[in-house]
């Protein structure tokens, strides 16, 4: 078995040199695959007398173990050094020093919408969600705007293709819905607020088809107008950080709150120049009141026993304030000049202790 043995040899060679899993996989295909050279010594056991192929057979399954057992080791070998290469390619210096780029900014209006956020937990409140495309009754109906309620045409609905059955379901013109779908689902003491796009039918420098609303909404058996003023009060001044920012209540109506009132506050506009804090000067920010006990009994709970108050106001708006922005129309222009003007870093989170807007 001379022969037996320079094949031996060979392929052990062979198995040391494989600098790599397929290079091994090549070797093992030659010697042990179908047409592999062991495979072939194999058959040529068929041809021989019988006792010469008891004693070559047993050689030849013997190398064939020894081949196998080499092929074996050496892949465990390479496939621990592939790995290590890979690690060592796919380490990152987590002590290297960061460097935020220009490339990518957060919108102003999700910039606003995590700092109202971020101001509302801070106070206890936490985030409610609906849908954008509604059932009338949850965006009109439910919240004691009928049928043939003037609010229903000042909100210049988008309204959907109509059903079979006549109804039709609407983009939502509020985030007001979304206190029904919360009163409907959770017990009292309920505290949300609810940042989220809402659709009417308008267009100019001060008004987008799409924009963004924020709700508030406290049910609990103690909550009066006093709590309503402290919170939307302090919240205007953490969001326009003016510690001593005047505030005024004017009466207002709204169908789902009674008494309802608009919250002013002060600036001045003095030389031209627009500014929030001290003035002669007072803006419309939000909407108000305590929660129309209507609205609690359309969605089951007991307006003897519990009440609460509502506020709403619009993202674009305040982002417009805040950030001296001056048309609404291009938060949705998506110049990308823009963004970089506007824009904020992604790794300056917004929160009360860190600071809002660094
Ligand atoms: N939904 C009102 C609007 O879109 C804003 C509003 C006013 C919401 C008073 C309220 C509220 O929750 O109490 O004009």
């Amino acid at each position: 078995m001379e022969n037996a043995e320079n094949l031996r040899n060979d392929l052990m060679t062979a198995i040391a040199g494989s600098d790599g899993t397929d290079a091994l996989e090549a070797v093992r295909v030659s010697a042990l695959g179908k047409k592999g050279s062991i495979t072939q010594l194999m058959k040529s056991l068929g041809a021989m007398d019988p006792d010469a192929r008891k004693e070559a057979g047993q050689a030849i399954n013997a190398l064939k173990g020894e081949v196998a057992g080499a092929i074996d080791a050496r892949k465990a070998e390479l496939e621990g050094a592939e790995l290590d290469t890979r690690l060592m390619a796919e380490k990152i210096d987590v002590t290297l020093p960061v460097r935020p780029q220009w490339d990518g900014r957060i919108h102003p209006i999700s910039q606003v919408i995590e700092e109202m956020t971020a101001i509302f937990c801070e106070m206890g409140f936490t985030v409610a969600e609906g849908p954008d495309i509604e059932e009338d009754w949850y965006n009109f109906t439910a919240l004691n705007i009928p049928p043939e309620h003037p609010a229903r045409q000042e909100h210049d609905t988008f309204y959907l293709p109509g059903e079979k059955d006549g109804h039709r379901k609407v983009l939502r013109t509020h985030t007001s819905p979304v206190q029904i779908h919360t009163m409907q689902d959770k017990e009292p003491p309920i505290r949300i607020i609810v940042p989220g796009r809402t659709y009417r039918c308008d267009y100019d420098a001060t008004h987008s088809p799409m924009f963004h609303q924020i709700e508030g909404l406290v049910i609990d058996e103690s909550t009066h107008m006093g709590h309503l003023k402290g919170c939307v009060i302090d919240f205007c001044r953490a969001m326009f950080q003016v510690d001593d920012l005047p505030a005024r209540f004017r009466p207002s109506y709204f169908p789902f709150t009674e008494p309802s009132a608009e919250l002013d506050i002060g600036c001045t506009r003095a030389g031209g120049e627009f500014r929030i804090g001290h003035g002669d000067d007072w803006l419309e920010i939000l909407g108000c009141g305590m929660v129309n006990p209507k609205v609690l009994e359309n969605c089951d709970i007991d307006s003897t026993r519990y009440q609460g108050f509502a506020f709403g106001m619009g993202v674009e708006r305040i982002a417009m304030l805040k950030y001296g922005i001056p048309d609404l129309r291009t938060f949705f222009e998506s110049d990308l000049r823009w963004l970089r003007h506007y824009g904020f870093s992604a790794l300056d989170v917004p929160g009360m202790a860190g600071g809002l807007n660094r």
